[in-house]
């Protein structure tokens, strides 16, 4: 494991997603201004990094991950003069930014696609341009959205690569000349003064030889040829080197389909990244299918990211949900009743596991899923094309059917306007909002956390704190305890240096019952170093833990 002491490590890290976070200008969508006017509550949270989902020039396609100018601001977003607003904001107040790197695909309204559609000099090879079969596609690969991977092109008689939306296509890496523009923009973003990347599937970047055909009975079609390519771990340490290496930044690679050992490749101490966004934990309530229900059971989860605790050769990012997941209480633990105390769960063990810890907005309010009733309230092409998909296949006949499955997975619940206030679409704008605020907003928004001294939000703040004092809790290893139980999470983290040994034992409830923990470490537990309860009884050795209840000890 990665010990060097950085201050990426340290950090925390606060995700923004522009369009849903704060509409100053009452279109109802969100922009660069509305941001800077709500700096305010992300430095109260003791966030040390802000991560901007894409606010670059876009047709909106994927809501910014379908870039038409890298080099310009999305205009419902603001201007570039805005955009330095927002870093010199940031930077007055301690904090840092990291960019959106979304280099695996381009809009095809960007320049270079309409060069390569046009056939114009040097330009064709920038993406894949394939012959297929008369109508058939030149392989199976599947977009991650639904349906063929492949578009035809009218116009060049061919048809493109794109692994996602039809208007996202995949761009040439094995065409130098593609690199060293994407290298060049990258420096131009350093230059201006970011403090790094998270970098958008940036594992897809390298495809094989042929583009062979994938395994059919894969959902994502293609899969095991297009993850971790050929290329892919050259072309990550050519770029770093190239650009961000030259600077003090932290970067986080999206990727997909990666296991530990691979992952090790890409953020060992020499590797070209300094963390990844692996998605094992995010699959342990999925089933074969994204449409496929599956329950899923505290042990998969202790698990996977356990494993990934222990076996990882470099530093782990700590994730439970983003842009693209749904809301953590509704997820992993209770929206209704217990919302508060599993809300507070689910932070102390962000909080506690070994990595950076990564809190997506809204998360700290505790906002939940939202009840979809319809294909026309949804926004995110994921959920209406594999809804779609299924319907052309004649498996769905009406929403209702899969209703259940889209309200608990759809990205569309993470994308709902941010919850300020009580006021109307939650004080998130003074015009209509482009997706639906939650009807929850009366009771879930930070106006109302702020005035509550035991809320989830406060409880952040305690965690942000507990952190920076406890060093243990950033560079201890980690140890499971009881892996077996069903409803107990507990671990071991234990850190020893010159000054010796400190050592902390968390226990956390996952269940909606009381439940007693029998665990040795139990007999060492000494002061309480964090709770989500108020009041937290003497041990004799037997913790019994309230529903959703989570302590944090030192061990004497
Ligand atoms: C990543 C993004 C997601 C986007 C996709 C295609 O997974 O997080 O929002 O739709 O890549 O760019």
């Amino acid at each position: 494991m990665d010990r060097e002491r950085t201050w990426w490590k340290e950090a925390v890290v606060y995700q923004i997603y522009p369009k849903s976070f704060n509409d100053s200008d009452g279109d109802g969508v969100g922009d660069l201004q509305g941001v800077i006017d709500r700096l305010d509550h992300v430095e109260s949270l003791g966030a040390d990094v802000i991560w901007l989902n894409p606010v670059y020039e876009s047709p909106q396609a994927d809501n910014g991950y379908d870039i038409s100018d890298y080099r310009a601001i999305h205009e419902e977003y603001g201007t570039m003069e805005d955009w330095e607003d927002l870093l010199a904001e940031v930077h007055d107040r301690g904090m840092r930014l990291i960019m959106d790197l979304v280099v695996n695909h381009t809009s095809t309204d960007h320049e270079w696609f309409r060069k390569s559609r046009e056939g114009e000099d040097g330009y064709r090879e920038y993406y894949y341009w394939r012959d297929g079969d008369g109508e058939e596609p030149p392989n199976n690969w599947k977009s991650g959205f639904g349906g063929s991977a492949w578009e035809r092109d009218e116009e060049v008689g061919e048809q493109y690569l794109h692994l996602f939306d039809r208007t996202q296509a995949d761009l040439n890496w094995d065409n130098a000349e593609v690199r060293e523009d994407v290298y060049e923009m990258m420096n131009w973003w350093l230059e201006k003064g970011i403090d790094g990347f998270r970098m958008d599937v940036v594992n897809l970047v390298s495809k094989p030889e042929g583009l062979p055909d994938g395994d059919p009975e894969q959902d994502w079609t293609g899969i095991e040829h297009f993850a971790n390519g050929p290329n892919a771990q050259a072309y990550l340490e050519e770029m770093a080197e190239r650009t961000y290496d030259d600077y003090d930044t932290m970067t986080v690679g999206e990727c997909v389909d990666v296991d530990v050992e691979t992952a090790s490749d890409y953020v060992s101490a020499d590797g070209p990244m300094d963390m990844l966004f692996h998605f094992e934990h995010m699959f342990v309530d999925v089933g074969d299918r994204w449409l496929s229900p599956a329950e899923w059971d505290l042990t998969d989860l202790k698990a996977v990211m356990s494993h990934w605790q222990t076996e990882l050769d470099g530093w782990n990012s700590l994730y439970l949900t983003n842009h693209d997941q749904p809301r953590i209480v509704s997820r992993f633990a209770d929206d209704g009743e217990y919302r508060r105390e599993s809300g507070k769960l689910l932070a102390t063990l962000l909080f506690t596991l070994s990595g950076t810890p990564y809190v997506y907005q809204g998360q700290e309010i505790g906002m939940t899923n939202y009840p979809w009733s319809s294909l026309d309230e949804l926004d995110d092409l994921q959920s209406i094309g594999k809804v779609e998909e299924a319907m052309e296949a004649g498996e769905v006949d009406a929403f209702e059917e899969v209703q259940d499955i889209v309200r608990a997975r759809s990205r569309d619940n993470a994308r709902t306007p941010m919850q300020w206030d009580e006021s109307e679409h939650a004080g998130f704008t003074d015009g209509d909002p482009w997706l639906a605020v939650n009807p929850d907003y009366e009771e879930v928004n930070v106006a109302a956390a702020e005035r509550d001294g035991d809320s989830i939000l406060q409880y952040y703040r305690t965690l942000v704190d507990v952190r920076d004092e406890n060093d243990v809790l950033v560079y201890g290893d980690y140890q499971l305890l009881i892996p077996d139980h069903e409803e107990l999470w507990a671990y071991r983290r234990t850190l020893t240096t010159d000054g010796g040994t400190d050592e902390v034992l968390v226990v956390l409830n996952f269940d909606d019952t009381e439940t007693v923990a029998t665990l040795d470490d139990a007999e060492r537990a000494g002061e309480v170093v964090v709770a989500n309860y108020d009041e937290v009884p003497t041990t004799d050795g037997v913790l019994t833990l309230r529903p959703y209840e989570a302590r944090v000890y030192e061990l004497e």
